[in-house]
């Protein structure tokens, strides 16, 4: 594949940096002039990168994620990690019992702890040094979870060698990185369009009219690629709900001790993560929800399209979560935390993940226009590889094929086959036992719950 004289890269997130940083390291792109576009001054607040807290952790169920991620976790242990970017807190993944679930828990802890021997792992105690705990009953998830005291499941695992990034940190941490290299032109400016033939994309349009044209535009928009192109039965944004309590020192003191991970419920999804700043916050990874918005669509636009966007606090500032997601956090914490069941939410947002049927990211040349390369679908899972995905998207974007891994990398992340038939995705990703199908407009008519004020 040549190498084009010019890329424009849309979006500063995980993906649209990450993009920038593999090719600035690149000496085949020595001479390609790179330019980077963000609709809002970087870093957006509302962007999915951006936040106090990402989950760090290597323990995929999915081979090559578990793989790629294996190749990520010394950069998070080293230089990205510095100045509090990483902490290796632990991370419990814990579930619910069900009737006569004992015999699978034991065989399950069986073959973990088999596993995890063979990677030279220890199991057993924290206190021991081990590095991963294994418990059963409800008294040993409490024990091996430290002292938050509640009830947050009766089974499950303390992996000791995962935990959490500052999320917003690291990407400015990664934007340094790239400014250092002098190779990348950053400009605040949002995309009205591509600019679209019926085989090509040779650039963009900004929403004051300009054009800027590129041979290669690379769409790294996150959960607003709908808007550009059309993405109906491969990817959709879904609204995730996250709220936020201040605490006190004393209680931050307890709840980021080194005994206290981050907690992850399988069952449903919901997790908390060690407070920084006096601020703990409290989510849910799930389903999310639907924001349909009838458009035109992006690639022809005489037609009409219905595709869920976000819609966060830079559309309405007063924008709150729906009463459905606040009692499902609020009720978490009062199980999880219950000194600190009643404090009431002081921030509340809805961050938008890109959901695509199967959680496996869209990475891949357009396959009807040239010029346009996508790098997307994010599938709340993305943020972790934030250190390495450039190399990987840059290998793609190069038909290169570094090793087995890039070899699967680059299947899974094609553009698919066939759309999925629903235009919105409803990821079969694993997102507990979330309920599917909930739209935004409709949680809000049942109501959104007043706690406590915006920040
Ligand atoms: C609540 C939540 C929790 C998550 N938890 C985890 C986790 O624990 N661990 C993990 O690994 N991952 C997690 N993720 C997933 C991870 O954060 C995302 O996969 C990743 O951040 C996606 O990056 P992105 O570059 O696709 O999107 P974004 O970061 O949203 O970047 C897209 C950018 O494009 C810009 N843009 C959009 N439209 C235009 C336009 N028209 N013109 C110019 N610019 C535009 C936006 O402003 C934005 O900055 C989570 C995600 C969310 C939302
Ligand atoms: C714990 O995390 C490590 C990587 O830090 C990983 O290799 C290992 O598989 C994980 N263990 C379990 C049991 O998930
Ligand atoms: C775990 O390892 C032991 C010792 O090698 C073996 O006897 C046992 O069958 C293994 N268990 C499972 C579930 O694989
Ligand atoms: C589309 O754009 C490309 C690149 O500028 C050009 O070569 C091609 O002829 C155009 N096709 C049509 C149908 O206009």
């Amino acid at each position: 594949m040549s190498v084009p004289s010019s890329v424009l890269i849309v979006g500063s997130g995980v993906f649209g940096l990450g993009t920038a940083y593999g090719l600035a390291l690149r000496p085949e792109y020595k001479n390609t002039k790179i330019t980077v576009l963000e609709r809002v001054p970087f870093p957006a607040p509302d962007g999915s990168s951006i936040d106090s807290s990402r989950i760090i952790r290597a323990d995929y169920a999915s081979l090559p994620y578990a793989q790629f991620m294996a190749e990520t976790m010394p950069y998070w242990r080293g230089e990205w990690g510095e100045e509090g970017r990483y902490s290796q807190s632990g991370l419990a993944l814990v579930t619910e019992n069900k009737p006569g679930s004992d015999d699978a828990t034991r065989f399950l802890n069986e073959v973990v702890k088999n596993i995890t021997e063979q990677l030279g792992l220890k199991v057993g105690r924290k206190e021991d040094g081990a590095d991963v705990t294994l418990f059963q009953d409800r008294e040993g998830a409490k024990q091996a979870t430290g002292a938050k005291g509640g009830y947050i499941g009766d089974k499950g695992m303390v992996n000791w060698t995962s935990g959490w990034a500052h999320a917003e940190d690291g990407i400015k941490y990664m934007r340094k990185k790239i400014e250092a290299l002098g190779r990348v032109q950053f400009r605040t400016a949002e995309v009205k369009r591509l600019l679209f033939n019926s085989s090509n994309v040779e650039g963009v349009e900004l929403v004051n009219g300009e054009h800027i044209t590129a041979e290669l535009t690379v769409l790294a928009t996150g959960a607003w690629t709908p808007k550009l192109i059309d993405l109906r039965g491969i990817a959709s944004a879904t609204g995730q709900v996250l709220t936020y309590i201040d605490i006190t020192k004393e209680e931050e003191d307890r709840l980021a001790a080194p005994d206290q991970p981050v907690l992850l419920c399988e069952h449903d999804g919901m997790f908390i993560i060690p407070p920084r700043n006096r601020v703990l916050k409290v989510a849910r990874h799930g389903y999310g929800y639907a924001n349909p918005v009838t458009i035109p669509n992006p690639e022809n636009p005489s037609e009409k399209i219905t595709v869920s966007l976000p819609r966060t606090k830079l559309d309405d500032p007063n924008m709150e979560i729906p009463a459905e997601g606040a009692a499902v956090c609020r009720d978490f914490l009062r199980r999880a935390i219950p000194s600190l069941g009643d404090r009431p939410f002081t921030y509340t947002r809805i961050c938008w993940y890109t959901d695509t049927p199967t959680g496996d990211w869209l990475i891949t040349y357009h396959p009807k226009y040239k010029g346009l390369f996508v790098a997307t679908g994010g599938s709340g899972h993305a943020y972790k590889f934030l250190p390495t995905i450039g190399e990987r998207i840059v290998d793609v974007m190069q038909g290169r094929d570094r090793d087995a891994l890039g070899v699967e990398m680059r299947r899974r992340w094609r553009w698919p086959e066939q759309r999925a038939k629903v235009d919105h995705v409803w990821t079969d990703d694993w997102r507990g036992e979330g309920r599917k199908g909930m739209v935004l407009d409709e949680e809000y008519k049942k109501g959104v719950r007043a706690e406590g004020s915006r920040l």
